[in-house]
């Protein structure tokens, strides 16, 4: 059996590996911080991965903006220790980015359209593209959107707001595709499976929408009756404090190639309901 090692294990995806492959090692920020050199080679050592799937990031889009050294340690520095230790030890780096490395003004994109990252949190994830081949090392980047699953998420968030209020305001002007972790951890698993390397785009399959769309399935899932109010990203953020990170209008990953290898993920509408489902249930 292929030994895999999973970093992150706490975050959506690093969970929904746990489940995916039971005897792969498993391992949080506390078990293994990903910015610590020496504990990246130790982990390396102990536990000798065919293939680590980094889940590990700096994913706080908007602290981002604040915060860019932090967000740079983690999604850039971090990833060439692994990219280092995969190419020493002879292992498959499989690397997760993003669709916010992407500008928006052209989707859907393909892997080969060129990246223009508008936020700190799109740069530091199209430099953690560069960090994952820069070593020599065997990989696979994995470009994936709107991740929704077993911890915080938008999905999540509508739901528990929509069992509390009778309107909800949603942003109506970003397009794009949900993704649900337990779908991107099988279809991750499956293009290792295939043999892939390389950059490939994996999302949600269907027709692409906006958060509102999303909002909507999602109460309609639970079936709940709060309404959406479908505002501009501006509208949206207007008067509210903190720093906000520009998001693409249009950030549509054109999963073809993914499809070609034999992997396309479950239309979104279908995992979002399965999703609420087991979220209104437990
Ligand atoms: N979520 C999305 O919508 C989305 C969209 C596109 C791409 N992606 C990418 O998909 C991947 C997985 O995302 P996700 O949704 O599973 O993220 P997530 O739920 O935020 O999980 C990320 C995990 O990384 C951990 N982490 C942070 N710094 C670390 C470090 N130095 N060492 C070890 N672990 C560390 C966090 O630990 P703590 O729990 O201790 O904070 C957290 O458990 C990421 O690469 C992300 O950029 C996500």
């Amino acid at each position: 059996m292929t030994r895999v090692l999973v970093t992150g294990g706490n975050g959506q995806v690093g969970r929904a590996f746990a489940k995916l492959i039971p005897a792969a090692v498993v391992l949080d920020r506390r078990a293994l911080d990903i910015a610590d050199t020496g504990a990246v080679y130790r982990a390396f050592e102990e536990h000798r991965p065919e293939v680590v799937y980094n889940t590990a990031a700096y994913t706080a889009v908007d602290r981002a903006e604040a915060e860019p050294e932090q967000a740079r340690l983690i999604n850039v520095d971090a990833v060439v220790n692994l990219a280092n230790a995969a190419r020493d030890n002879d292992c498959l780096l499989v690397q997760y980015s993003s669709d916010y490395v992407f500008r928006g003004d052209a989707g859907p994109y393909t892997e080969l359209d060129r990246t223009l990252p508008a936020s700190v949190y799109g740069r530091t994830k199209l430099q953690s593209e560069v960090a994952a081949r820069a070593s020599g090392n065997r990989y696979l980047i994995i470009r994936t959107s709107w991740v929704f699953g077993d911890g915080h998420n938008f999905v999540k968030s509508i739901v528990g707001a929509a069992a509390r209020h009778p309107e909800l305001t949603v942003v109506d002007d970003q397009r794009g595709r949900p993704t649900y972790a337990p779908d991107l951890a099988e279809g991750s698993a499956a293009l290792v499976a295939a043999g892939c390397s390389g950059v490939y785009n994996l999302s949600g399959g269907g027709e692409p929408g906006t958060w509102a769309d999303v909002a909507e399935a999602a109460i309609q899932a639970a079936g709940l009756t709060a309404r959406v109010r479908r505002v501009t990203t501006a509208q949206y953020y207007a008067g509210k404090q903190g720093p906000v990170a520009p998001r693409p209008a249009n950030s549509e990953l054109d999963c073809s190639k993914a499809g070609e290898a034999g992997v396309n993920l479950r239309p979104w509408r279908a995992a979002v309901a399965e999703y609420v489902k087991e979220l209104t249930q437990s």
